[in-house]
């Protein structure tokens, strides 16, 4: 008998669900979304983002960290924007598909096992890189094909794993036992409230996650007090991840704290502008940061947080 309130009371949906709804089968914007296959309307805020800043501009971007991805469209568009064969990686409480070309990981960010993960995510992808780069036989081919023959089978062996080791000294130890060293050119955080599910396996599941999870209240005071969390946790991982020069969007809620999180990233980045897209609802207390050039790859994060 419970069970069945329980599946009639999450099956049913609420005002906001159905308001929801009606706003979305109106608006211009998730119509064009799905005209250019984009996976949700919020891909007009990042373009209209980068059209005015050009956040995807610098010259080779190859790392993009996309906080609260899902269902992808922020991803999406910085595949679209970064040259082929760069790595983005989508980080979201949700399960979702990433599109085709990203990866996804399903995390909390106020977890700091989210951040180790997301560390040793590109830590694996530019190792990866670099061991194609110094591929033994890019080693033999800088030899002479007379030294070859003129050495016996094991002279060669030794000769190309001593090379192989010298290079790898001067590169993956090196570099990743730097402490300083930043592997992300980019970083997206477009983090909270989860699109309302219309239909499908929320009531399969076992602790209705879409039903407990951060979403909107309504009180703008909660829904910025917890945006100002979720900042505060996307700014550490730009401290820690993000290179020197690099850029970084965070989505907030405007409210009495926003101008102290503004005062923390002017530690961190040459560069701070609130920018609210044409693509956000003109009622919704909804804004960007958008954060441009990082001072260093290190920045005392106890000095950005002492500072307001
Ligand atoms: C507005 S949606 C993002 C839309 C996405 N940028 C896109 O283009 O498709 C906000 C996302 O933030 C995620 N989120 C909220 N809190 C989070 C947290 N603590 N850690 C990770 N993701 C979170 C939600 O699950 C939700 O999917």
């Amino acid at each position: 008998m419970w069970f069945i309130w329980l599946t009639r009371r999450y099956s049913k949906k609420s005002g906001s669900s159905h308001r929801w709804i009606q706003r979305q089968r109106t608006d211009l914007y998730t119509r064009d979304a799905k005209h250019y296959d984009y996976k949700s309307r919020a891909a007009f805020k990042l373009l209209q983002i980068d059209e005015k800043f050009k956040i995807f501009s610098q010259k080779r971007i190859s790392n993009v960290l996309d906080l609260g991805a899902a269902p992808g469209a922020w991803s999406q568009v910085a595949l679209e924007r970064c040259r082929k064969g760069s790595n983005i990686l989508g980080v979201d409480l949700l399960v979702y598909q990433p599109p085709n070309g990203s990866s996804s990981m399903q995390a909390n960010i106020l977890s700091k096992k989210t951040h180790e993960s997301i560390k040793e995510h590109f830590k694996v992808v530019e190792m990866e890189k670099l061991k194609q780069k110094f591929q033994p036989i890019e080693v033999i081919s800088n030899q002479s094909a007379f030294e070859i023959q003129a050495k016996s089978v094991i002279d060669s062996e030794s000769e190309l794993s001593r090379l192989e080791k010298t290079e790898q000294d001067h590169t993956l130890e090196n570099v990743y036992y730097d402490e300083l060293y930043r592997p992300v050119d980019v970083i997206l955080s477009d983090m909270y409230v989860p699109f309302p599910q219309i239909g499908g396996f929320a009531n399969q599941t076992t602790n209705m996650p879409y039903i407990r999870m951060a979403n909107t209240s309504g009180l703008s005071f909660r829904d910025h007090a917890m945006s100002m969390d979720l900042c505060d946790a996307a700014l550490i991982t730009s401290i820690d991840l993000l290179k020197k020069g690099g850029n970084s969007v965070f989505k907030f809620f405007t409210g009495k704290d926003d101008k102290f999180l503004e005062e923390r990233l002017t530690h961190v980045f040459r560069q701070v502008f609130r920018f609210k897209p044409k693509a956000c609802r003109p009622e919704s207390k909804e804004c960007y940061f958008v954060c441009l050039d990082k001072v260093d790859n290190f920045v005392d994060k106890k000095e950005v947080f002492r500072a307001a």
